[in-house]
């Protein structure tokens, strides 16, 4: 087995951060929940550990086994602010907010220097090592994925049809509260690859359940509902499926309590899958790899670079950002608007672009002048965010040429717009989404 570091959990930030930052640099790392025992973490085998968090996150830490620290492998604290841990003999190293502008070069002296890791873990050997498991997992029957077109259900589709060609089923619902084209793309990348694509056309279905719902926690609400709905109609018609895959990441395993015996978050959100459908199995082949890995598998098997480093695009999709109730008419509107916003922004350069864009339909509506009429017509907002993390965000200081060219064309081309806006709110207080 090659080096495991431990990240030891006592709540607070810093966690994720600092496994991407060992992974980066070619050493495996895990999380694990500071209450975990001294005797699993001994069959774990680490090369090192690195313990990070805050008193006010795990004000239960002083009864932490003591035995932890007794492991016999290099221990890093990392700004381990005020929490009780044990006393810990001598081969303990201690970093505070002070000497941590150079996050990089600390663990890589930690791992390498004082762990003695090797190096040389690679998202190949991820690839190699999960083909593998899949393949003696599912031993040549059949797989079903509800493939969204996200980042996630797309890199887990192409990671198991090249496990399992032939045998893996992607159910693609298509609740018509998609970007522009998006249905199409999916479809179009989807559909060469070694694996049984099904698009299920529901967007009648979900607008007409929409229909007269202003509410948003509503719309959130019915689509959900909808979604596994249909999903479970579709599954049905295709007979018994032993296993279901799904992509969860690493991130939605750590921030929901951890593999390591805590209880599993359910997400309300369009692609919950219903509980009573009769699958065997639960294979989710890209539970140990933060987004960034992910994007880079993605890349690495072949999915098309748009498709890999696209924006975050909220399950509920178009519904979310249609200010009051959803018809096609303002899906229409908007995605028309939206895709405008896209393509203006997409022409800086990367270094300029900001990390969110896209367009909404607020439900107020302003006077307007077309031609000899005076018209009253919806207003539009640009929304475009700088972020790290998407928790917090600045707006983008678009440049007004740009925003000008933006409300031209948006205004010239689509003739139910009265007026565009441009939301210069951060976060917090507003939210990216506006709903
Ligand atoms: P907010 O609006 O909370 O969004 O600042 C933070 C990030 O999450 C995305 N988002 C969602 N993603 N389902 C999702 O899959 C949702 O319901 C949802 N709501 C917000 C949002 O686009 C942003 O990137």
């Amino acid at each position: 087995m090659s080096d495991l570091i431990l990240i030891m959990d006592f709540g607070g930030l810093h966690k994720e951060l600092l496994a991407r930052t060992v992974r980066d640099l070619q050493v495996y790392a895990e999380i694990i929940p500071w209450h975990l025992s001294a005797d699993k973490i001994r069959a774990m085998k680490p090369t090192g550990i690195i313990i990070t968090g805050n008193q006010e996150n795990a004000p239960d830490a002083v009864k932490c086994d003591p035995g932890l620290f007794e492991l016999g492998v290099p221990v890093l604290a990392y700004n381990l602010a005020g929490v009780p841990v044990p006393s810990t003999g001598n081969n303990i190293h201690t970093v505070d907010m002070t000497q941590t502008k150079d996050l990089q070069g600390i663990i890589k002296d930690f791992i390498f220097n004082e762990c003695h890791a090797k190096g040389g873990y690679k998202l190949e050997d991820y690839i190699s090592t999960q083909v593998e498991l899949i393949r003696e997992t599912t031993a040549g029957r059949n797989v079903l994925l509800a493939l969204s077109g996200g980042v996630d259900s797309s890199v887990c589709a192409a990671l198991l049809s090249k496990a399992i060609p032939g045998k893996l089923t992607c159910l693609f619902v298509d609740h018509g509260l998609m970007r522009q084209d998006e249905g199409d793309q999916i479809e179009e990348i989807f559909s060469k690859r070694d694996l049984k694509f099904i698009r299920i056309d529901a967007a009648e279905r979900f607008v007409g359940k929409l229909k007269g719902h202003a509410d948003p926690e509503t719309k959130r609400k019915i689509i959900g509902e909808e979604f596994i709905r249909v999903f479970e109609e579709e599954a049905k018609k295709l007979g018994k499926i032993p296993f279901l895959a799904q992509g969860t990441i690493y991130p939605d395993i750590v921030e929901s309590g951890g593999a390591h015996g805590a209880t599993i978050k359910s997400h309300h959100n369009v692609g919950g899958l219903p509980e009573n459908l009769d699958f065997e199995q639960i294979v989710e082949p890209l539970s140990g790899l933060f987004k960034n890995e992910v994007r880079k598998i993605g890349l690495m098997l072949g999915l098309p670079e748009y498709l890999v480093n696209r924006q975050p695009f909220p399950g509920p999709g178009l519904a979310v950002r249609i200010m009051g109730d959803v018809t096609f008419q303002k899906l229409n509107t908007l995605r028309r608007a939206d895709a405008i916003v896209r393509e203006e922004l997409d022409k800086l350069p990367e270094s300029e672009r900001p990390d969110q864009y896209f367009a909404v339909l607020t439900d107020t509506s302003s006077v307007g002048v077309k031609g000899n009429n005076r018209t009253h017509d919806p207003v539009l907002a640009i929304r475009a965010v700088t972020t790290q993390d998407f928790m917090t965000c600045s707006y983008t200081p678009i440049p007004h040429e740009l925003l000008n060219r933006m409300a031209v064309r948006i205004s010239s081309e689509i003739e139910d717009v009265s007026r565009v806006v441009y939301d210069i709110s951060s976060k917090p207080p507003g939210t990216i989404e506006w709903q």
